[in-house]
């Protein structure tokens, strides 16, 4: 049994998450956890909302709420959700907890002891109107390049020229239009990333496993142009975690916060230390999943997200542990994924393209969703949700091969043989092909869950599916059953028991059919099937089991016409 750590990229606070943000990490660090915990390790799922930063501040504004009430009910809303996608973490944590607090404090505290902290006075833009310095892209003004009038203070969209705020034309708020703008001078700490440069470069480098697509962004990084950048860790603003040295004040600092992106993956640990204070376990509970002085030397540490985060991940939080100077966990592995790109565009949150986590759920059942998502997830490459393919993977792959199967043969099971296990007959030459055939399968599905493969898990579990539909076709116990009823009842006693293993295999995928199917069968025997011949024979003769209510339905073509419409654009 092995102890495995798991974190799912944190997801922003400001509003709901669409299936691209779902299948890029939560779903599929879900999936590994599912699948850890059934084959009988320790594991600690950790998930919480990213709720610092300036989106989060404006959000709350155009809500009408103070941002610690904005924050608390949108992360409500967003553990309502996870459990109805049935995300299975063991806690879902709150980047702006008081665990977070002190320990992002006590992380600058440590770095800045080592000597990676730094003072740097900045001119930056402040907006004498909205009483706040302004971060770049929230200052627009024409581009003195081409002379587009909405350039943002980091870039013009229209010529991709970088810009610094101060070289805009006619600079205004996009907060509050004002062009009531000055240049104040305001003092910054920065974490001296440079000086750890060699370490973070020979760690990367020892990580021949990892997936080209996490590798090369972090090479991009560490080598491109000047190379890896010293990174300011602190803001101009009210809503964050204050600056603060361990629990001692940061002269010349009152008042600033931690940059968002600094402490957000800090989370990961603090949401942790949550989870034991929900649980009211001491400190020396979270910390064996964290510090290898505290026994985390034998936990393998997995964490998902998509391309997007890698950066953060290979570099600039590895540089805060390092930087530490304490015995803290870093990654193991890093599952990250490409985009989700919806019916031939993108998803879009601003203009509500796409669909969002509560609008699937109040139109299907979770279960459709993971199975499309999980089989289709962008790994070696981004994917395309399209309505149709959705259709036909749902009503194929779940409603034709998997929900047909466990209908056909629990309803005629019962109409021929009362609604126990049948007793009669043994298992011959067709039945023990089968088992050895599905033997070879689930040794593949264990392979490539096990190395986070999530399309080809999801193809080779439908494979499985398809081999017991195939088995069925040919041993035809509706013919059989006329001139042999003990063989028949023999093939019967082998499809029932298939129908329990089918629910555990699985179960990380569609966790809803599995319980569903489990539950039809009489059974709560979750055991996974190392020993196969066993667990084809685990239901008992003379057990009662029942049909299952329709396992999956078929998705109609006036609902895919219907719902292509509806989720085009222009949310609310
Ligand atoms: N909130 C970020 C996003 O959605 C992810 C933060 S991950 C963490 O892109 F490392 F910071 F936790
Ligand atoms: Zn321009």
């Amino acid at each position: 049994m092995a102890r495995i750590l798991i974190t799912s990229a944190i997801p922003y606070i400001n509003g709901i998450k669409h299936l691209g943000n779902l299948v890029g990490s939560q779903l599929p660090a879900d999936l590994f956890a599912r699948y850890m915990r059934a084959r009988g390790h320790e594991v600690m799922f950790i998930c919480a909302t990213d709720e610092h930063g300036t989106p989060a501040e404006l959000a709350a504004a155009k809500a009408g709420k103070p941002v610690a009430d904005y924050c608390a009910e949108m992360h409500q809303v967003q553990a309502d959700i996870a459990r109805g996608f049935r995300l299975s973490f063991d806690h879902f944590g709150r980047s702006s907890s008081q665990r977070n607090h002190r320990l992002t404090q006590h992380f600058a505290g440590k770095l800045a002891d080592a000597g990676l902290i730094r003072e740097v006075s900045e001119r930056q833009i402040y907006s004498i109107d909205d009483g706040r310095f302004l971060p770049d892209r929230y200052i627009e003004g024409t581009c003195p390049n081409c002379g587009y009038t909405s350039a943002r203070g980091d870039q013009c969209d229209n010529c991709t020229k970088q810009l610094d705020p101060t070289d805009l034309i006619n600079p205004h708020s996009t907060i509050s239009g004002s062009t009531n703008l000055e240049v104040r001078e305001t003092k910054h700490l920065y974490l001296m990333q440079r000086s750890l440069r060699d370490r973070l470069e020979a760690w990367i480098d020892s990580k021949h496993d990892w997936p080209i697509l996490t590798t090369s962004i972090a090479k991009k990084w560490l080598n491109d142009g000047d190379g890896l950048q010293d990174r300011g860790i602190t803001r101009d603003l009210h809503w964050g975690i204050p600056v603060k040295k361990g629990d001692q004040p940061w002269p010349g600092m009152e008042g600033k916060v931690f940059y968002v992106w600094f402490d957000a993956p800090i989370e990961y640990i603090a949401a942790t230390a949550e989870w034991a204070d929900a649980k009211g376990l001491p400190d020396a509970a979270w910390q064996r999943w964290w510090r290898t002085d505290m026994g985390a030397g034998d936990v393998t540490y997995y964490q998902f997200m998509g391309k997007d985060n890698v950066p953060f991940h290979t570099l600039s939080f590895p540089a805060t542990i390092l930087g530490s100077g304490e015995p803290w966990k870093l990654v193991d592995y890093l599952k990250s994924f490409n985009y989700l790109n919806y019916d031939g565009g993108q998803f879009s949150t601003s203009r509500g393209r796409g669909v969002f986590m509560d609008q699937a759920l109040s139109i299907l059942p979770s279960d459709y969703w993971r199975w499309w998502l999980l089989s289709h997830a962008p790994e070696s490459s981004d994917a395309e949700f399209t309505w149709e393919n959705f259709q036909t993977a749902v009503n194929k792959d779940l409603a034709d091969v998997l929900g047909n199967l466990v209908s056909r043969v629990t309803k005629f099971a019962v109409a021929k043989f009362g609604t126990t296990v049948p007793a009669g007959g043994a298992f011959g030459a067709q039945e023990t092909a089968l088992i050895a055939d599905l033997g070879a399968r689930i040794r593949d599905y264990e392979t490539l869950m096990a190395q986070m493969e999530v399309r080809k898990s999801a193809a080779e579990l439908r494979a499985i599916w398809v081999i017991g539909n195939e088995y069925l076709q040919a041993a035809a116990p509706w013919t059989v059953v006329k001139t042999d009823p003990e063989r028949a009842q023999a093939q019967i006693r082998l499809s029932l028991n298939l129908i329990r293993v089918y629910a555990i295999l699985s179960q990380p995928f569609i966790p809803d059919a599995s319980a569903a199917m489990m539950a039809a069968l009489g059974s709560d025997d979750w055991t996974w099937p190392d020993d196969l011949p066993a667990a084809m024979r685990a239901l008992p003769p003379g057990q009662p089991f029942a049909v299952p209510d329709n396992l999956f339905r078929k998705i109609t073509d006036e609902e895919r016409a219907d719902w292509q419409v509806r989720f085009a654009g222009t949310r609310d």
